[in-house]
């Protein structure tokens, strides 16, 4: 990524990672991702927001250097992750006099992962402010952006927002600025299902305090820079929303098939009752379409054949991803069949045990295949799931 002029005296510095293939080790990204960094450029003083990953430290070394940057007065490090963090220590080397600039918690997480001391740091707290001269820079705390050491920075007298992490996409496949072109969509909807989706009940207070500020443009971490803030606030508001979709997320695995016939008849059911349902094959997960999915859905099943006496390993992954993600879903079925006994029940709901208020619907395990009996018990079942989405 080449410098960026965002507005006079304010630059877009960061990097792109195109072949990035995972986020997390987890999470396979289509176009790689972004690192973002911005250097602002005041009548007095000179701050760079946040930093790179430490494979692109040369990378942003250069373009300060194209810049003529021979001084930094201050680092803002919003965020303490090492995408963000990782090349303090090589650009406090770079400009010794710089301090870095954050909140008490960020400062004990980055003492924890790089080689900075004390008297590297310049701590702030909720509604400081530092001066640039003819620009300022105001820091609001807003924890669990999605660590608790998360915090935004205003330029006040331009109206940018610098977020961190929180409104960014793995994106690379963009200019700088974003209006409202919906293909930002879904790679956004990503990067909030699996990072921010356990958050969703603390961003709802985040959300208006962000929208009473009325920014100008919002910069996150990562991806592009929003012109018309209200694209990703509405969609934010969305995404946070309680209200579902009359959507279901089923993800499944079957061994000789017994549980792919149950899976096949309650499909069938659920769709006759005008419910969507989104199936996912836990052997060969699409482990992002399953955390976008659970956003916006009611209700989730398992279905799973017991190996020995508990879900079979392939599912256990997404159970343990959903539990991670803590989806705002109302109801959990467990669907599923045995050979001659079984605690898949008790062992599945135990790994859910993030999820508070979700109703786990009781379960329908087949012995074999399933018989008329198991068909009539998945019918309640369903039954029971389209209370939910009637209401
Ligand atoms: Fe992009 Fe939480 O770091």
């Amino acid at each position: 990524m080449s410098i960026q002029k965002i507005i006079e005296n304010v630059y877009a510095v960061g990097s792109k990672d195109p072949r990035r293939p995972l986020f997390d080790q987890l999470m396979p990204l289509e176009e790689g991702t972004s690192y973002n960094s911005y250097l602002i450029k005041g009548s007095e003083k000179i701050a760079l927001i946040d930093t790179v990953y430490p494979p692109f430290e040369q990378d942003i070394e250069e373009k300060l250097n194209e810049l003529h940057i021979d001084h930094i007065d201050y680092i803002i490090a919003d965020h303490g992750e090492q995408d963000h963090s990782g090349a303090l220590p090589g650009l406090l080397k770079k400009y010794p006099m710089a301090k870095i600039v954050t909140n008490q918690k960020c400062k004990e997480i980055t003492m924890g992962f790089l080689p900075l001391k004390e008297e590297d740091y310049l701590v702030v707290g909720d509604g400081d402010s530092i001066s640039l001269g003819d620009k300022t820079l105001e820091f609001m705390m807003m924890p669990w952006v999605h660590w608790p050491d998360t915090m935004f920075t205003y330029l006040k007298e331009d109206g940018i927002l610098f977020t961190t992490d929180f409104f960014g996409a793995h994106a690379t496949n963009f200019d700088l600025f974003w209006e409202d072109d919906p293909r930002l969509i879904p790679l956004a909807k990503a990067y909030y299902a699996e990072i921010m989706q356990p958050f969703a009940r603390v961003f709802q207070k985040y959300i208006p305090r962000v929208e009473e500020m009325a920014p100008k443009m919002i910069a996150s971490s990562h991806g592009p820079i929003y012109k018309k803030p209200s694209f990703i606030i509405d969609l934010y508001k969305e995404w946070t929303s309680p209200n579902k979709k009359n959507q279901v997320v089923i993800v499944g695995v079957s061994m000789y098939g017994s549980t792919d016939q149950m899976v096949d008849y309650i499909t069938e059911r659920l769709t006759e009752k005008g419910i969507q349902v989104k199936y996912y094959d836990a052997v060969h997960l699409n482990a992002t379409g399953l955390a976008s999915d659970l956003i916006d859905s009611m209700g989730l099943i398992v279905a799973t054949p017991t190996v020995l006496t508990g879900p079979h390993p392939a599912v256990v992954m997404p159970i343990f991803l959903a539990n991670v993600l803590k989806p705002t879903l109302k109801y959990i079925g467990l669907i599923g069949s045995y050979s001659w006994g079984t605690l898949v029940d008790k062992q599945v709901v135990g790994m859910l045990g993030n999820l508070k208020d979700v109703q786990i619907l009781p379960p329908v395990l087949a012995k074999g295949t399933p018989k008329d009996v198991d068909k009539k018990a998945l019918d309640e079942l369903v039954e029971k799931i389209a209370v939910y989405h009637a209401s």
